[in-house]
């Protein structure tokens, strides 16, 4: 906790830079934003931010090519764009792959917030980081705000250590923790997991989903409307984005399935883990607290989340 002089310095200064944006459009670099996520915040976030598009593989007007892992690369783009607020969405989510690729995913997942990190530490750029249910072993069944990490995969060990890494680098962070993201992406070959199911049950595949995992998932509506809501908003710290109740996901993909217009029957019932499947939480049910208690955030339900996440209209 600060020191109240401390606090009352921090809040000032804060409310000083949230005025001098006020009066121009503030500046927001999105780090990821070819992304599934970072793509819906790029749309939703163009009427009230001067947006850059960042990313490795990105050209044209307001873009920026930014490989986070370089800390050359990172302090390069800052120089030139000098963003207000950073929103960083790239990471590699794959969490199979993160259990092969410990040294990639070493240098994607945790050296990459730690250069961006330190560039907004340098030059007062407030940043906003994404973080995941996959932190918590699943164990518990509700994790608050402030649980304590508990990672069983090299995914989730790798988004702790970067929370942890991030928070002491820098104060104006917020990180956003939020479990499956559900909804439809602008570009092939994203993160998304409504696509790929669609494209699965569309070839006429039959998809095997675990019966003994339970998720409170976010639709990327709701969760990029948060994100650009934090973007200009003083609060720090950790918040969870998340559905009030819970669904196993062999429940979550049938209904699913069903919105997408295919038979239910298509999901199989998993009950028991693959081997060699990296290990998850049994039941990661973040606790949506203080989203709400300071924002006013509605907290959707998951029949609610699911209704949001199969159209693409902004
Ligand atoms: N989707 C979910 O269900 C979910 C759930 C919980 C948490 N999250 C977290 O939410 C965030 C966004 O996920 P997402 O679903 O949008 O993932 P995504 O679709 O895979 O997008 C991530 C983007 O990161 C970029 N990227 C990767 N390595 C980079 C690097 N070294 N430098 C710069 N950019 C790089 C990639 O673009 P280029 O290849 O063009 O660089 C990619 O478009 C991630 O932090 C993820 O861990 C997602």
């Amino acid at each position: 906790m600060l020191p109240r002089g401390l606090f009352f310095i921090f809040v000032q200064c804060s409310r000083e830079k949230l005025k001098r944006m006020a009066v121009r459009k503030p500046k927001l670099l999105i780090i990821g934003a070819n992304g599934f996520v970072g793509s819906w915040v790029a749309r939703l976030a163009d009427s009230s931010f001067d947006v850059t598009l960042g990313s490795r593989n990105v050209s044209g007007p307001n873009s920026a090519r930014i490989d986070i892992t370089q800390a050359d690369s990172v302090i390069d783009s800052f120089q030139t764009i000098k963003p207000d607020v950073v929103l960083l969405t790239a990471a590699t989510a794959d969490i199979d792959k993160c259990e092969r690729e410990k040294d990639l995913i070493n240098q994607i997942n945790f050296q990459g917030p730690v250069n961006v990190a330190t560039e907004c530490n340098r030059l007062g750029t407030r940043m906003i980081f994404c973080s995941t249910d996959a932190i918590f072993d699943g164990t518990l069944a509700a994790y608050p705000e402030d649980a304590t990490p508990t990672p069983v995969n090299e995914y989730g060990k790798s988004k702790a250590r970067a929370e942890k890494a991030i928070a002491e680098i820098h104060s104006d962070t917020v990180i956003l923790r939020f479990s499956l993201v559900l909804g439809r992406a602008f570009a092939a070959g994203t993160n998304s997991y409504v696509d790929k199911l669609d494209a699965q049950l569309r070839a006429g595949q039959k998809v095997a989903t675990p019966t003994y995992e339970y998720r409170n998932p976010i639709d990327v509506r709701r969760l990029a409307r948060v994100m650009i809501e934090m973007a200009s908003r003083p609060e720090t710290g950790i918040f969870h984005v998340a559905a009030s109740d819970k669904l196993a996901r062999y429940e979550l993909a049938q209904k699913l399935a069903v919105k997408l217009g295919h038979s239910p029957d298509l999901i199989v019932p998993q009950t028991e883990p693959i081997p060699g499947r990296a290990p998850r939480g049994l039941d990661d049910f973040l606790v949506c607290e203080r989203l709400p208690a300071v924002t006013g955030f509605v907290v959707p339900n998951c029949d609610e989340v699911i209704e949001s996440a199969i159209d693409r209209t902004t």
